[in-house]
């Protein structure tokens, strides 16, 4: 075949160019006796080939009888209206090139999740996988874009670092050598605080890791977080921050991905809502409130809230929540005590719509030396490993705060996923580390 140039199939859809080359994979096949109809996919889209006995060579025509489902071959042909296609056009093959015969492949129709899973590699070709993961792709540069439009550094942390951040019990140790005491970054706070010294406003979207020993439909074991921390931004301006984020992203996917959003079948009206109204916002305390109002729960002041109760409560709403003032006892060592009651904290937690669970957790960051020290002790922590973090607030401590997103938990809500699985490639969890 010459070496004309390929096409995407959008792009002949949109240019409907008279003769056209492509390549792509069989998508789906269906043979009659002098006539062979193949769907062919790239990664832009799917259309029907026709393969006509009369119109072409008899290699040409064994060559597309021998082709199966997935099998890799090149084309030439020419674009015809056909009402009845899903695309509104055909192709009529001019010239078809065998680049690798397809073994049998092994999803068929009737599949089970864990089976999906065990050919994850296979099933990232799917329509569903496709569309997830340009929406996810679109997710990471919306964030990107959004952090260095606000004038923030892309700032990298350690992977093994030698302190954990989020509590010892969702540590991964690693082997180091003949050492101990080495893990995998839960999160990149500890070592991006002193770089706000530096840099002043810093973002990454890098890999964490936790021990979860849960088997829930939004935990994973390696996750992707987009973090920020900020020098001068005070509490108020991390809420916005967030809400600003979260915004951003919405606003980007709506714009660039209908079509995906579409084949997902998301009804994406709980999208548009929280695009377009202002994020609710309200203390712990008003929602221990809203949730003994509405739902009859009598929750002791002072626990966590628990899944249960985040989607009750984001039930109610149709957009984010943002939870303010937790008490300081279930938040980490770090979060800054509010001077007009120590019982709370200066944090937040942003909980998606529809029971998709916290999506951002935050805090202004403590600037007393000693109460961190406490909170650390009370931990059960070794401060002396903490020295070098400490040093944040020996040196030109200054007020700042950060969060961090968990990357799948955004994209799950987005695409409207069952299982938090669906929005990564491969995912990581207690039970699942293969392929
Ligand atoms: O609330 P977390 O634990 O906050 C931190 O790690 C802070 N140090 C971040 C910071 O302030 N720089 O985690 C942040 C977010 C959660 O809100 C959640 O979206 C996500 O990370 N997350 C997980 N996502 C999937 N699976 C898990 N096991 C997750 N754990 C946290
Ligand atoms: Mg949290």
């Amino acid at each position: 075949m010459e070496q004309l140039e390929f096409m995407d199939i959008k792009d002949i859809l949109i240019k409907k160019p008279a003769q056209i080359n492509l390549r792509g994979w069989v998508y789906r096949k269906r043979d009659q006796k002098d006539i062979i109809f193949i769907s062919i996919r790239d990664h832009s889209g799917v259309i029907q080939l026709v393969v006509d006995n009369s119109k072409v060579s008899k290699e040409i025509f064994e060559n597309a009888k021998k082709l199966t489902i997935e099998s890799s071959f090149k084309i030439k042909g020419v674009l015809r209206k056909e009402q009845r296609a899903p695309e509104g056009y055909e192709i009529d093959i001019i010239d078809l090139e065998i680049i690798n015969i397809a073994e049998n492949y092994p999803i068929s129709k009737d599949f089970s999740e864990e089976f999906l899973l065990d050919v994850r590699h296979l099933w990232l070709r799917s329509r569903k996988m496709n569309a997830i993961l340009k929406i996810r792709s679109c997710v990471f540069k919306a964030v990107r874009d959004f952090f260095i439009e606000n004038k923030f550094y892309e700032y990298h942390s350690p992977i093994l670092q030698s302190v954990n951040c989020e509590g010892g019990s969702t540590l991964f140790e690693v082997p180091y050598f003949e050492k101990k005491g080495v893990f995998l970054s839960q999160t990149w706070q500890l070592y991006a605080e002193p770089a706000i010294f530096s840099l002043g406003k810093i973002f990454s979207i890098e890999p964490a890791f936790r021990a979860e020993k849960s088997k829930t439909t939004r935990h994973l074991t390696e996750l992707w977080m987009a973090e920020m921390e900020g020098a001068f931004i005070n509490f108020e301006e991390l809420q916005n921050y967030g809400e600003k984020l979260i915004k951003r992203i919405l606003k980007e996917v709506l714009d660039k991905h209908k079509e995906e959003l579409k084949i997902l079948k998301r009804d994406i009206s709980i999208l548009e809502s929280s695009l377009e109204k202002p994020f609710v916002r309200m203390t712990y305390d008003e929602s221990l409130n809203i949730l003994k109002e509405k739902f009859d729960f009598n929750i002791e002041w002072g626990k966590d809230l628990r899944t249960i109760e985040e989607d009750k409560l984001s039930k109610l709403y149709d957009t984010f929540i943002i939870i303010t003032h937790y008490p300081k006892k279930v938040k980490a060592f770090y979060m800054k005590e509010d001077p007009k009651n120590p019982e709370v904290v200066l944090g937040f937690d942003c909980i998606g719509p529809e029971g998709y669970g916290e999506i951002i957790g935050a805090s202004e960051r403590e600037s007393d030396i000693n109460k961190i020290k406490k909170n650390l002790l009370e931990q059960g922590e070794d401060i002396s490993q903490y020295d070098f973090y400490l040093d944040t607030r020996r040196y030109g401590s200054v007020p700042h705060s950060g969060f961090g997103m968990g990357m799948e938990r955004i994209i799950s809500f987005i695409i409207g996923a069952d299982t938090i699985k669906d929005a990564i490639a491969f995912p990581r969890t207690m039970v699942r580390y293969k392929p």
